[in-house]
């Protein structure tokens, strides 16, 4: 008998306000053109004033209940992928459980930037796997808007807020990659490369800083090592990319997310896109386009998914998992 972590709902909350490229224009000296054909990105949400992460995890949170027929109570953990938390502290993981009036079990943040939800998710899985926790609600929320730099138009133009969450529960499968639920997972990371991407600011400054990013120098390590991460996990079963029906990449950059499924050889049909509507929101980028995979009827179960994602630290990932 196997244990595994298989989804039980899934769901997503995107800020009201959509901010098309044309309106960035006014802002710093850019186009739709460019930021279309160098990112794929064509708008992006921003959450409104007052409006904070949690607020965005809380609706997630409660879409993805409903999805799954739960109650709060019924949630032993949750997990939020986030660098944008409220406040420095508590966690916007203890915000979004007291915020659904959730009144037992743990709520903590996982921070590794755009990577933080492969990161939860191989940590959910693991608190299921060893009989800590039944079921784990897994959310990635993000307010990235409040970490522009709206006078750098390298970075201002590729970032947007959302959130998406998963409802994973303990289920008992036979072992083979036939089970629904998390098959395999692959985490990395290397300080060495911490300046390329990174907040400015925090203890050491006073002040919440802004987002500085060699967006180039991303680039080329994340097509690299997002393939490799993926083959990695995969291999660990036994699969490989003729395998996957879905990649559900991170959202960064579609040249990044084409780049990876042609190393990987899964056809861009089999890609789940939604970079051209969401922008890059970080941790949030995976279960918002799980979410909207879903709902657009492209992510069924029984699928083979591969989720991938890099960001800050570095910090990359993946995680093999059937619908
Ligand atoms: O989620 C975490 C991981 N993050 C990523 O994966 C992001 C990775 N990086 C990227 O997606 C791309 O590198 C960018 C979209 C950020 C930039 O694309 P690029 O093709 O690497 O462009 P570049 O940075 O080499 O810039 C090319 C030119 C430069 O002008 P010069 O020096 O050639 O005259 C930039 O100044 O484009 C200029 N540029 C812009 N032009 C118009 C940079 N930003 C803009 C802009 N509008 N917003």
């Amino acid at each position: 008998m196997t244990i595994r972590a298989v989804v039980r709902g899934v769901g997503h909350y995107l800020p009201e306000r959509v901010v098309p490229n044309a309106e960035l224009e006014a802002l710093v000296e850019t186009s739709d053109e460019w930021i279309k054909t160098r990112s794929g990105i064509e708008r992006r949400h921003y959450a409104a004033e007052g409006q904070t992460t949690s607020d965005l995890g809380i609706r997630a949170a409660k879409a993805a209940l409903a999805d799954a027929g739960l109650e709060p109570d019924d949630i032993d953990a949750i997990i939020v992928a986030t660098s944008t938390a409220d406040l420095t502290f508590p966690s916007a993981a203890t915000m979004i459980q007291g915020g659904l009036g959730m009144t037992r079990g743990f709520a903590f943040d996982v921070q590794a930037v755009c990577a933080g939800f492969v990161f939860a998710l191989t940590n959910a899985n693991a608190l299921i796997l060893t009989g800590q926790a039944q079921r784990v609600m897994v959310i990635g929320a993000e307010t990235f808007s409040r970490l522009m730099d709206w006078t750098d138009r390298g970075t201002c133009v590729l970032f947007g807020d959302g959130a998406g969450a998963l409802i994973l529960e303990a289920a008992t499968g036979t072992g083979s990659t036939d089970d629904r639920g998390i098959l395999a997972t692959d985490l990395n990371s290397d300080g060495r490369y911490k300046n390329l991407l990174y907040v400015d600011g925090g203890t050491s400054t006073g002040t919440t800083g802004h987002l500085r990013m060699e967006g180039k120098e991303v680039f080329r390590h994340a097509v690299e090592k997002l393939a490799e991460t993926a083959h990695k996990a995969l291999d660990k079963v036994g699969l490989s990319g003729g395998d996957v029906d879905w990649i559900v990449p991170h959202q960064a950059n579609i040249r990044i997310i084409e780049g990876t499924a042609k190393r990987m050889q899964v056809p861009m049909d089999r890609v789940v896109v939604t970079v051209q509507d969401h922008g890059n929101t970080s941790a949030a980028s995976i279960p918002l386009a799980l979410s909207v995979g879903r709902a657009r009827g492209q992510i069924k179960q029984g699928d083979l998914i591969v989720t991938e994602a890099i960001g800050g630290g570095l910090a990359w990932g993946s995680v093999v998992l059937r619908w």
